[in-house]
Parts: C-alpha cells; structure tokens; sequence
C-alpha cells in the first residue's frame, strides 16, 4: 500500500527518488520521507501530507542534493497517525541504519519489547521502527555485514515486508528484501533501482527482476548479488516491463480516472486480441495451457476477490452458470481465508485482482492452493504475487490502472471471465452458431463502448442536476445487479455521497424505505428478459417521488415516460450487456465526485492496491 524507491548510481539521487516517489503517490500519500548518503552520514527529511511538501523540505538540504545514493517512502497509515514522527525511513538507535519499509510487522510488540530491553529508544508508533532497530542490534552485536544483520533480524519477523535498507557504516550498499509485499529492482547503465512498483522506474529502465518472497539483495554501484533470507545464493533473470512512460502518464485528460475511462475501448481490444479468433470462430487462452482439460471437467469453480474485482466475480458467476453450465460461487476473499471453506476435489479457484497483489485474495488463494484446488489468477499486473503463484492465468492486458478507483480493470475481467466461459461453454455443451453469435459480439464491444463514452458531456450535465443529494440507489437485475453494486461503489468512494447498490426486487424487501422526495436512483434497465420487472421497480419509485436515471438499450423510448433521464447503451447479447452498462456507472461517479471538488484520483482514506488486511 505504501511506495518505496531506491538509487544506487551516479546521478543525484533525490531528483530521481522524489520523481519515483510521485508517480507512486497513488500507492499511498499520507507522509513520506527521503534518506541520502552524503560524507559518510544519513541525511534525511520527512514530511506529513503530499510529497510536495516534502520536496519543499529539501530546498534546505544541499547534502540530500548532492548525494547519489538513497531512499525514499510514500506511507499510507497502518500504525500510528499520518505525522513526520510515523513517516519512513525509520533509524536505529545510533541513527546509522535507515530503513524503508511496506506491509505489516506483525509481532512488533514482542520485538518492540526485545529492544527495549536492550536499551532501544523508539521515536514512533510504527511496527516499521521496531525492524529498524533489530537491524541495529544484530549490526552492533555479532553481525559482520548490513546483511547479514538484515538476515538475522528478517529471521525473527513475521507479518509481510518490502524493505530497503541502507547503513552509514557500509556507504555503498543498499540491501532490499521482499516477503509478501512487492519490490523489484531496475538494472539499468551504471546503475540501480528499487521500486515497489515499476511505475516508479520505468523512466530509467525497463530492465527488472522480481524479487520473491524471501529473497534479498545486496546491491552496490558495480554489483547486485541475490541470497536467499538464509543467505542461499538465487541466480535472477533480468526480464521487461512491457508498460511504457506515456501509457503511465495523464494523457491530457484532467485525471488519470478519466484518462483510464476512456481507454477502455482500446484496452478492451488489447484484451480481446490474440484470443478472439474469429478466423477459426473461438476463444485461444494461452495462459491457460494444458489446464483447460481440468477446467472443462471441473464441477464447481470459486471466484474470489476484493471490491470492484469481487463485483466483476459476481458477473463471472453468471457467465459460467448461464455459458458453461459450471457451478459457480463467488467468495469474499476475506471471509473465504478465514471461514474453513470446503474445497472438494477438482474445484478450481480464480483469483480476480487488477494489482496482484492484494493481501486477502493472495491469502485466499493460498488458502485454496492449500486445500487442494486448482487455482488460476485473472490479473492485470505482470509478474505479480498472484499471477505467480496462481497454477495459470489470464492477464487482463489493460494496462497499469494509476486512479485508485477501478474501472478499465473491471472491464478487462469482465472481457476475461466472458472469454473463460465461452471456451468452457463451447467444449461442454455450446453450439457453434451460439459461439459463434457470442464470439462476434464481443468483437462489437470496443465500439460499442466508444458510443457511450460520445455522451460523456450529456452525462456530466446530467449528473451536475443531482450531486447535491447525499442518498443514491443502484438497481439492476441479473447480469446487471453486479454493476448496480459497482456503479454505487464507484459512487461512494470518489464523491463520498452514500449509496446503495441492490438486485431491483430486493428493493420492496426493506430498502424502499428509504425513498423519499428526489432521491436519484439510477435503474440499470437495458432490454431483457427481465426488463417488464424492472419497470415496474422503476415505477414504485416514482410513487414515492424518487428520481429515475435510467440505463436502457438504444431505441427504448417506452422508458422515457418512466425515467427522468436516460442514457442510452448499444443493444448486445445479455451476458455482455455488463460490458456496457458499467460504463455510465463510471461517468456518472466521476462527474459526480467533480462536480463536488472531489480529489478523483485519490480518494480520502483509500488507496490503491491493498497490500495489508
Ligand atoms: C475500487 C477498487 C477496489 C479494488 C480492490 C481489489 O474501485 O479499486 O475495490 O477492486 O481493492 O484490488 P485488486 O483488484 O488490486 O485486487
């Protein structure tokens, strides 16, 4: 959750920490800090708040100028309040070891005390501090390296870290380690780079390896050796980052939600490619290999996931009920982890998430692995913690998400999970000419949804009518009751307005309550079988005085006489119908959080990939 980087090379250090450290604010923006080596010492500034304010820290700090060795953190809160004192990098009692750190330290406490003991002085509330000075006890006492005493400490943790490590005592090393918490390190001419994500990096390089769980490196100007945390040598391969800097750059839309809105056509076309064969008129999933065999044969499959990419499992489980005929559930990942779940023999398991990375679909997984299953990752971020550890896969191709709300993520595991069940249909049981109808409308879909994005100015004059209600509903039935909790989850989490997603006939059961004199409720309502019950929901609103937004199919001017307003989506085949119509959600939630001066790309209290449970 929280973003490190690390330079070991011959430029100066802080411009390329503070650049790294900005384009990894989306990670986590509550504080931040830089650590330099300059003339043998650790020269440092921290600051609460955004990383401008600490870049106006170093207007005072030549030595941090001129230095071409350090670190640096961008902290979002998991111990203690967002304050310089929490801030990282975080020192050891003599101050000659600083240490940033990501994930949680879970037996702090007991460490904690073991330093105190020693005489350790803290400075902070973090669990980070306590590994700062564990590391500094092994260093003074018995350790003949910085790494080795990052071993031996490393040895006693348990919880998750991504840590990089520099020492006053050994200018020229920076020793980095990974268990649960990415980090990669950039190989780039003459020098190196840490990252925990390789957004911050790729302006330098594309060069990467991807440490795994339990492994470290120690890292100088002329050399980089890998040793397991028991100082096992591990030979890394040197692989690509396939994103580019532009891609990861605003693109000239005012946020990188929007910007991430409108590139969905194109992603979904990248999602699609290579594997929509309309030549041979089927699905080609590579990542899936031999597997496929099992899948075909499986009787029941659990998706599991957090947040949006739990809402696209929900869509996941239509698909693979209605087009694979396979029974499907789909779990909370923070509630399958922990509930005991029954996995019998040949379920298969599909972990959903755009980072890869997320600390309770990463447990659950692991959990399911545990209990036998076959476990499959739909993931967008490459040579992420689940896309490795998962039995096979399908990335999503929708390039990096940078906004922390999700939206061409959605799309893309929507595309994947459609792409999933048509093959898996297609070998059980589905026609040809039904692939085939299948096959083709998919390919319809980028444009599809190009004709939708064409409203975005009516939507956002739509959506300047009704931001001033704090109370929304979402209704949708079907395929669409996924994206009736989506559209309201996007609501709430960048405008902060309340709302409320639910299946339409759920409403008489309780919530209907709620309606009162102009509360806009927005009715996914597109054409199909379902479409006559939802009118009539829309209906016993209005009754009630409630305000329709209405999402139907082109061509509908019957719900017209029920809406008070109506964006129109292109007709396709049900089960792509959620393709589309999350496509107002996302509009309507991004109009909506500026029309009320809303900080779009980081959301209060949020942030990006969920890396801590
Ligand atoms: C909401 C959102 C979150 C994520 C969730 C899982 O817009 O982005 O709900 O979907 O935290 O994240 P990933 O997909 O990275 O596992």
């Amino acid at each position: 959750m929280c973003g490190i980087v690390g330079y070991v090379g011959r430029k100066k250090a802080s411009g390329v920490l503070i650049e790294g450290l900005k384009r990894l604010e989306y990670r986590g923006y509550d504080s931040s800090g830089i650590c330099v080596q300059h003339g043998g010492s650790l020269v440092f500034r921290k600051r609460a708040g955004r990383i401008s304010a600490l870049e106006e820290a170093l207007a005072d700090a030549p030595e941090i100028a001129a230095g071409t060795f350090g670190i640096a953190h961008t902290r979002w809160a998991t111990h203690g309040e967002p304050n310089e004192a929490n801030a990282h990098p975080h020192f050891d009692d003599d101050g000659d070891i600083a240490l940033v750190h990501n994930g949680i330290i879970e037996n702090y406490a007991t460490l904690k005390q073991f330093c105190l003991d020693k005489g350790h002085v803290f400075h902070s509330d973090t669990d980070t501090e306590v590994l700062a000075h564990l590391i500094g006890e092994f260093y003074h006492d018995g350790a003949s390296s910085l790494e080795e005493a990052v071993q031996l400490a490393l040895r006693e943790v348990s919880g998750t870290y991504g840590i990089a490590v520099m020492c006053s005592g050994e200018p020229d090393k920076l020793v980095v380690a990974r268990k649960g918490s990415p980090l990669i390190i950039g190989v780039g001419s003459d020098e190196y780079l840490v990252a925990s994500d390789a957004s911050a990096i790729i302006e330098h390089t594309v060069n990467v390896i991807y440490m795994n769980d339990n492994e470290m490196a120690v890292i100088t100007p002329d050399s980089m050796r890998t040793v397991t945390i028991d100082n096992v040598p591990v030979t890394k391969e040197i692989q690509q980052i396939e994103w580019s800097l532009e891609q990861i750059a605003k693109g000239g839309f005012e946020h990188f939600m929007l910007k991430e809105i409108f590139e969905q056509p194109e992603v979904v076309r990248t999602s699609l490619g290579g594997r929509l064969d309309l030549r041979d008129m089927r699905v080609q999933l590579g990542g899936l290999g031999e597997i496929v065999r099992d899948l075909v044969k499986t009787h029941k499959i659990i998706l599991t996931a957090c947040g949006t990419a739990w809402h696209a499992g929900l869509v996941g489980e239509y698909l693979f009920e209605d087009l694979a005929r396979i029974p499907t559930e789909v779990e909370y990942a923070s509630e399958f982890r922990y509930r005991n779940p029954i996995v019998e023999e040949g379920t298969v398991v599909i972990a959903l998430s755009q980072s890869g990375e997320t600390a309770d679909t990463l447990a659950a997984l692991r959990e399911a692995h545990d209990k036998g299953a076959l476990t499959l990752g739909i993931v967008n971020v490459v040579g992420s913690t689940i896309a490795r550890e998962t039995d096979a896969g399908v990335y999503l191709h929708a390039g990096p998400e940078i906004g922390v709300a999700s939206t061409k993520a959605f799309t893309c595991q929507l595309v994947v999970e459609t792409l999933i069940a048509l093959m898996l249909g297609r070998r059980r049981f589905m026609s040809q000419q039904s692939t085939e109808r299948y096959l083709k409308a998919l390919a319809e879909i980028p444009d599809k949804i190009e004709r939708i994005l064409a409203q975005a100015d009516a939507i956002r004059e739509m959506v300047a009518d009704y931001v001033d209600h704090d109370n929304w509903l979402f209704l949708g039935r079907g395929y669409n009751y996924p994206i009736a909790l989506e559209g309201a989850l996007k609501l709430k989490e960048i405008s902060y307005i309340h709302a409320e997603g639910l299946p339409a006939a759920e409403m008489k059961h309780g919530p209907i309550a709620l309606i009162s004199d102009g509360m806009p409720v927005v009715c996914i309502a597109p054409r199909n079988a379902t479409y006559a019950k939802i009118v009539g929901n829309i209906e016993e609103v209005r009754a009630r005085k409630g305000r329709i937004i209405a999402i139907a199919t082109e061509g509908d001017e019957q719900i017209e006489k029920y809406a008070d307003n109506v964006i129109y989506v292109p007709d396709c085949p049900v089960p792509l119908q959620p393709l589309l119509t999350v496509i107002p959600m996302q509009l309507i939630a991004y109009y909506a959080a500026v029309a009320r001066g809303c900080n779009v790309d980081k959301p209060r209290n949020l942030a990006k990939s969920v890396t801590v449970e």
